[in-house]
């Protein structure tokens, strides 16, 4: 079987974003792959997390996966800190990775922002841990949003190269980005140009998964739109970027296309569209919020489940991590 690897970050609530465009997808691979997935709280702390809410937002994210539809007998679920194969096998490709390569990553650019001095140097080397989460299990599948498809490209230049110099041909596989759905990119519903982030200073331009149904409709009335009324057909979305927006995100929740939201509600003002997206929502995500609550109110169940989800995804790292060490030479060949 194939096996499919995907982290998220615990630096937020999880938004509709990464919903739509990452754990759902991640729920039906469970059983046609051997299906891994993490939250990354190493990656989180490249930019400052208080320890506190770091801890509790990882336990609710893991409760949102579960929430979602990540079963824990049917995949591995675990936090990334609890195997220490990822930190061993990252510092490994901090030394295979180029800085020419990192220099290109368009994340660390919008991240660190204007002052790149003061950016953490974990920040800049998040692509070579990344790689090292996904090789650590010799994975070959990635389901992510469009936005991570240029670090899977730098992950495949790491494996190559280490394959390459230290002449263990085919050790590391080849890794192929899944990039999936109608909704793949999700944006901000404040600017119809930036994506959807849980760490947008302004949370009127998310939908967060824990979101209610006041604030929900409070947010999809308040989104920004044009105003023209809904085109016919998804041509005439053409420029309209915050409108094409809401109407994939419609088309991602009810299960079918931009094309079919238009047949439907095309010549319709944003008003009344907005209220049927707004109901589609809280229809959609009210479930998902009660089972959420349902998990975080019994957390010794949720710890354990998550460390017994750690010692299965050790037991998968620790021999291929170990042997690439052999490789490196750490250990008498
Ligand atoms: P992050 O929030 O950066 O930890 O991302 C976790 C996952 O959600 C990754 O697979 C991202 O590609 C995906 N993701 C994050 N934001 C969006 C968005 N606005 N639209 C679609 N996918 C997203
Ligand atoms: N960088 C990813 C993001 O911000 C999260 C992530 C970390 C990840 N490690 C990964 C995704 C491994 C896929 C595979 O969304």
């Amino acid at each position: 079987m194939q096996r499919v690897f995907s982290g998220i970050q615990p630096s937020g609530i999880p938004t509709l974003g990464n919903y739509l465009g990452a754990i759902r997808n991640w729920v039906p691979l469970q059983d046609t792959h051997d299906a891994i997935y993490c939250v990354v709280d190493l990656h989180a702390i490249t930019v400052w997390q208080d320890p506190k809410e770091l801890a509790a937002q990882t336990r609710e994210m893991a409760a949102a996966l579960i929430a979602c539809g990540l079963d824990p007998k049917r995949c591995i679920l675990f936090i990334q800190s609890h195997v220490h194969a990822h930190a061993r096998l990252a510092w490994i490709f901090n030394c295979v990775a180029r800085l020419g390569w990192l220099n290109r990553m368009t994340q660390f650019k919008d991240k660190a922002g204007k002052d790149r001095e003061a950016a953490s140097s974990g920040l800049y080397v998040y692509p070579n841990l990344m790689a090292a989460d996904i090789l650590a299990y010799k994975a070959t599948l990635v389901p992510v949003g469009d936005d991570q498809k240029q670090h899977l490209e730098l992950a495949n230049d790491i494996a190559e190269k280490f394959n390459h110099d230290f002449s263990a041909e085919g050790f590391f596989p080849r890794i192929e980005p899944l990039i999936q759905g109608v909704a793949a990119r999700v944006m901000s519903l404040r600017d119809g140009t930036k994506k959807m982030s849980k760490s947008d200073p302004s949370d009127q331009s998310r939908i967060n998964l824990t979101d209610d149904a006041d604030a929900i409709a409070l947010k999809i009335r308040r989104a920004r739109t044009d105003p023209e009324p809904l085109p016919d057909s998804v041509a005439g979305l053409e420029g309209r970027a915050e409108a094409r927006n809401l109407v994939g995100i419609l088309a991602a929740i009810g299960g079918t296309t931009p094309d079919g939201v238009l047949r439907e509600h095309g010549g319709k003002g944003f008003g009344a569209f907005k209220e049927v997206l707004a109901e589609a929502l809280v229809a959609h995500l009210s479930p998902i919020q009660a089972e959420m609550r349902r998990l975080l109110d019994d957390p010794a169940s949720l710890d354990a489940a998550l460390r017994l989800g750690a010692d299965r995804a050790a037991a998968i790292a620790d021999p291929i991590v170990t042997e690439a060490e052999r490789i490196v030479g750490f250990l008498p060949r």
